[in-house]
């Protein structure tokens, strides 16, 4: 059988954007540095009042569609992974199917629908479910179409406000894929967790310090699960690695450990050795304090060695371009950092085609899960249909005082009227509230 993998993408961004340094931090009276040093967030999107998961996730995949020359009949399942739904029992992905179905010629009644639920790693396991019904031969010559969409919000005054974000990535799932080829390898970290939840209520109940510590612990457990099925990896195996990114400074504290892991009994970190000295090793130190003392003192100076910055500045670096400018998308967080990394790589005219990605997902509750993936020939072709930088470019900036009215239109508890900031065109729109109380959409032509 030919390999499966990802056949295409598509970003769309919420509408709207709040300038993290420029608008935020003076209200929160804080130092703009905390945003674009500390946290590595310039911007966050969010979604106009006439969008929402379903519009973004259907925008998405109209694009994507369109650009493919897909019809409905080409598509064998949708899967929606979000943490952002409105609907305990109609999955998100029905609403997208009657979205597409206003534009696109013939229905997708034949199409398995779905909607996959585990905080930010679901948009990742929807593609695992995809490959395994392309591998199992179930898909009768048909792609999966997966739509990670999701409106990251948090309580009002919540140190999670800082890395909101919304926007949706749709992916086709293909067998002989043009972007990339999806390793049969994974690894899991995965562990009954409290740490970021949102038991039947919109906004998280979250303990920011711990969800930090707890992403780290489980990615380390996934790295080494994949490990024992893949083999040791090195940190010049890869030409990139896009892990979850919650905020760039996540991924600079993971990227730090697992760099550390990598090199641990290769020649890099002999070559280290005369600097910074050889990693702490357990059985060498009496204490389990000194063996962690020893351990975060070799990281610190890990942190500021040449080879490290070279290697963070080349594998790590390009995937958080577009976090940097949009913040959290939850579930389809990992997939823009992939995007970003694969962008860059084009921007500087790069040859990866044959390059592994080592992949990290994360979500809160928690499960971290650790594969790679090939570059395909038609990955230049992919990335440059993209539009993001231009969207992006094209969104409203808001006052802290709209800010807020976005907030609160957007909060399913409150009722309040706000005149949209931008006027739809070629998109789906929220179209108000169904006799049983369901959202409608119409296109805007
Ligand atoms: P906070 O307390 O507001 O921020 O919350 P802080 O004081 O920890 O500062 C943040 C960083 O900025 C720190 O860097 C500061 O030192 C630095 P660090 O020490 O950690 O490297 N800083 C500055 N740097 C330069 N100049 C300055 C300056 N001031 C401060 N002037 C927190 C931060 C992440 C806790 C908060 O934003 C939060 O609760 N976020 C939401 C939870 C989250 O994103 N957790 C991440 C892991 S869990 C995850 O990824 C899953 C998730 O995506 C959900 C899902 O799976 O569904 C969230």
């Amino acid at each position: 059988m030919t390999g499966v993998g990802i056949d295409a993408i598509e970003i769309w961004t919420g509408k709207l954007k709040l300038d993290l340094p420029g608008t935020f931090a003076p209200e929160k009276g804080d130092d703009p540095a905390k945003y674009t040093k500390g946290l590595g967030l310039h911007a966050s999107s969010f979604p106009d009042t006439y969008e929402d998961i379903v519009t973004m996730g259907a925008n998405a995949a109209k694009r994507l569609m369109e650009r493919k020359g897909l019809t409905p009949e080409d598509i064998g399942r949708i899967d929606v992974a979000t943490e952002s739904a409105f609907d305990n029992s109609k999955p998100v992905s029905t609403y997208i199917a009657g979205c597409l179905e206003q534009v696109f010629e013939g229905d997708f009644r034949h199409a398995n629908k779905g909607e996959r639920k585990f905080a930010c790693v679901a948009g990742t396991q929807s593609i695992d479910d995809a490959y395994n019904w392309i591998r199992a031969g179930r898909n009768r010559g048909r792609a999966a179409l997966v739509i990670a969409t999701d409106t990251a919000l948090y309580e009002r005054g919540d140190p999670g406000e800082a890395t909101q974000g919304a926007g949706a990535v749709a992916m086709l799932i293909d067998e002989d894929p043009s972007l990339v080829e999806l390793s049969p390898e994974q690894g899991y970290g995965s562990m009954d967790e409290t740490d970021f939840l949102k038991p039947n209520q919109q906004f998280p109940s979250v303990d920011g310090k711990r969800s930090v510590q707890v992403y780290l612990a489980r990615m380390r457990e996934a790295l080494t699960d994949y490990e024992s099925v893949a083999g040791k990896t090195h940190p010049e195996e890869y030409v990139f690695a896009p892990f979850h990114t919650p905020f760039p400074g996540m991924v600079r504290k993971a990227a730090l450990l697992g760099y550390r892991h990598m090199i641990r009994d290769t020649e890099i970190e002999e070559a280290l050795a005369d600097e910074i000295g050889m990693q702490p090793r357990e059985e060498e130190c009496e204490t389990e304090e000194e063996y962690l003392d020893a351990v975060r003192e070799y990281t610190d100076a890990l942190k500021g060695t040449e080879q490290y910055r070279a290697w963070y500045a080349r594998t790590i670096d390009p995937t958080l371009d577009i976090s940097r400018e949009v913040g959290n998308w939850y579930t389809g967080s990992v997939h823009i950092a992939r995007a970003a990394a694969l962008k860059r790589a084009l921007e500087d005219d790069m040859d990866i085609e044959g390059a592994k990605l080592l992949v990290g997902s994360y979500g809160s509750g928690a499960q971290a899960e650790i594969h790679h993936e090939t570059v395909q020939e038609g990955w230049q072709e992919e990335i440059a249909a993209l539009n993001i930088d231009e969207q992006n470019e094209r969104r409203y900036d808001l006052s802290f005082a709209e800010y807020e009215k976005v907030h609160q239109v957007h909060n399913h508890d409150e009722d309040v009227e706000v005149e949209e900031f931008t006027v739809p065109e070629d998109e789906f729109a929220f179209d108000g509230w169904g006799r049983m109380g369901e959202r409608k959409y119409r296109y805007v032509e």
